[in-house]
């Protein structure tokens, strides 16, 4: 049965007093929720917030001009605004370092560092990232001068398939410039936004240990 006008008036009440408990209109709430719904998730860390800046402008849905700056390198695309920054590194830019394997921002194979932090770039749009320095796995290191953290890698057996491991590199490499001497434990929770479906984690958990004695992290 539908609500008398007095109930209808006291609900009415009762929404609008929790939200200015709270300090944040409906409207404003779903500007934020939209737009952090792209934001990127840290890698075994907090999820940080985008918001819109008050006069953006609608953009696509059709192809616009994306520029990025990825490993110190400028790169142009034409995309639509709905791709995604895994997507454009793998589809676009032929950086195929970082992997796509749950493409929602669960597993963390698809990591990379944007302003130095880690996050899933399945969960980042090319668009919002185009102020960031972006640096994927094939900015840390090459063939023949690898990265400390990705010899580590190899010295302490830390992969099998290999699959997870690109991810697993720039996560380690984010956690020893935040944790330059981690504990165990320090190591374990700050990479737990990171998956290995061969199990490698003993062997990751030594890399980091001896890449943060040398202390090479950075
Ligand atoms: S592919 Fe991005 S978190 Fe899994
Ligand atoms: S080494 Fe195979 S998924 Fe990690």
């Amino acid at each position: 049965m539908d609500d008398l006008p007095e109930k209808k008036s006291k609900k009415r009440k009762r929404k609008q007093s929790s939200s200015s408990q709270s300090g944040l209109s409906r409207r404003d709430f779903l500007k934020i929720t939209g737009v952090s719904a792209a934001a990127p998730l840290m890698a075994g860390a907090a999820a940080i917030a985008i918001e819109a800046p008050a006069d953006a402008a609608i953009q696509g849905p059709g192809k616009v001009p994306i520029a990025l700056n990825i490993n110190g390198k400028k790169y142009n695309a034409q995309l639509e605004p709905r791709v995604t920054l895994l997507d454009a590194l793998r589809d676009q830019f032929e950086l195929t370092g970082a992997k796509r394997v749950c493409d929602r921002g669960t597993c963390g194979a698809c990591t990379v560092l944007m302003d130095g932090k880690a996050v899933y770039s399945c969960s980042v749009l090319a668009i919002d990232a185009q102020s960031k320095a972006i640096t994927t796995v094939e900015g840390l290191g090459q063939p023949g001068s690898l990265h400390p953290v990705q010899q580590a890698f190899i010295d302490n057996d830390a992969q099998q398939c290999g699959f997870c491991t690109p991810g697993f590199v720039v996560a380690c490499k984010a956690f020893l410039d935040q944790h330059p001497h981690p504990t165990l434990e320090e190591i374990k929770h700050g990479l737990s936004g990171n998956f290995c479906r061969c199990g490698t984690y003993a062997g990751v958990r030594l890399a980091v240990m001896q890449a943060a004695k040398a202390g090479k992290g950075a």
